[in-house]
């Protein structure tokens, strides 16, 4: 199968393509989008069926819930079966957004979409085009990010077609995404309202507008529970080893001379902050990828994913980098290189 890929333009995407990829949506088949965090893989998501194919397409395990995509904040409830206050309040600071909402759900919702679970997942994308699809569709979107389970998630078009160009039906194509990291997850059942998964809007942003909000914490060890299905140990990894290091420059470097002392054959990649870059001794056996200015956690969320899948592309034998502290964005870096590492474990 040749996928059908749609180049549309980011701010104001054609027409056509839009109504194309709408009417596969509404046939029953699959389509990859952009969002402002990352490409998204879309089904109805109130077509069973079709939601079944997203999983088999990703080699998702059935216990992983979709996040179901809408493009107004009134769609909510023909989803969720109560809607609290706190909503409404965050629909109107944040929506669209990078935030998803856990709300009870509506029988009319698929159990393949909430993995059997009493309650679903919401969010209002803030991207022109998946905005525009929706719309088209006339329904909302079931979509789980784009690529194989367990890799990093797709901030370009072309990490889908790597991924999944061969399982599904098409890819809508706007460029890279501006977030680079996933939406932030509040679970709103709970009291006060938990965050499941950290992303795109930060702790501080929701305790603005939320008041108290508690951080749900990942198990320390394989197979106890997990408040969130998806928060599974070894999650967003690239195909080599991670290593993660103190957040300092000395320490990038210490880590690094030892790794290349005690592993004399094969390259190392970096995610290196661009000011950090004169403290690493150049060498053939180095590959750095610039992940911008320390302290700029937004422009390191946006290029994170991109870094570990270019490196990995490199032919590096393992990758090294600094863990920022939980402050804003800093504290979804911290959750994504801690889970693509497979443990919080410090390379000195
Ligand atoms: O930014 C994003 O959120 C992207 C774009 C495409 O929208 N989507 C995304 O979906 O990251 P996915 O499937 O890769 O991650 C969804 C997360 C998973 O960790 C899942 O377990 C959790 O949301 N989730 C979904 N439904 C849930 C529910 N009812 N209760 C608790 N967690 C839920
Ligand atoms: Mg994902």
């Amino acid at each position: 199968m040749v996928v059908k890929i749609w180049r549309v333009n980011p701010e104001a995407p054609e027409r056509d393509a839009i109504e194309e990829a709408a009417a596969i949506i509404v046939a029953g088949g699959l389509v990859a989008f952009p969002t402002e965090t990352v490409y998204g893989l879309g089904a109805n998501a109130f077509n069973e069926e079709a939601v079944r194919k997203i999983f088999a397409a990703k080699e998702r395990p059935a216990w992983d819930p979709l996040i179901v995509h809408i493009s107004h904040p009134d769609m909510v409830k023909d989803l969720a079966a109560v809607v609290p206050e706190t909503f409404w309040r965050l629909a109107e600071r944040l929506m669209p957004g990078p935030l998803t909402v856990v709300l009870p759900k509506r029988p009319k919702v698929p159990d393949a979409v909430t993995a059997g679970l009493p309650t679903v997942a919401i969010r209002m994308p803030k991207h022109p085009v998946a905005l525009a699809l929706i719309e088209a569709a006339g329904v909302p979107i079931a979509a789980p990010s784009a690529n194989r389970f367990g890799r990093p998630s797709p901030t370009r078009a072309e990490h889908v077609l790597a991924d999944l160009g061969d399982r599904i039906d098409g890819i809508l194509d706007a460029g890279p995404t501006r977030v680079g990291v996933e939406s932030t997850v509040v679970d709103l059942t709970a009291t006060p309202p938990t965050i499941l998964r950290p992303g795109g809007v930060s702790r501080e942003t929701l305790a603005e507008i939320l008041g108290e909000v508690a951080i749900a914490e990942t198990p320390k060890r394989e197979g106890e529970p997990m408040p969130s299905p998806g928060m599974t140990h070894r999650h967003y990894a690239p195909a080599v080893p991670l290593r993660l290091t103190e957040p300092s420059p000395q320490a990038v470097q210490d880590a690094l001379l030892r790794f290349l002392a005690e592993h004399p054959q094969g390259k190392v990649g970096l995610l290196l902050p661009t000011d950090w870059r004169e403290w690493v001794t150049p060498s053939e056996r180095v590959v750095i990828f610039d992940w911008g200015e320390w302290g700029d956690w937004a422009t390191m969320a946006r290029r994170l994913f991109e870094g570990l899948r270019w490196l990995e592309r490199q032919g590096v034998v393992a990758i090294f980098a600094p863990l920022p502290p939980p402050i804003g964005l800093g504290l979804a870096l911290r959750d994504r290189l801690i889970k693509a590492s497979g443990s919080d474990e410090i390379a000195r």
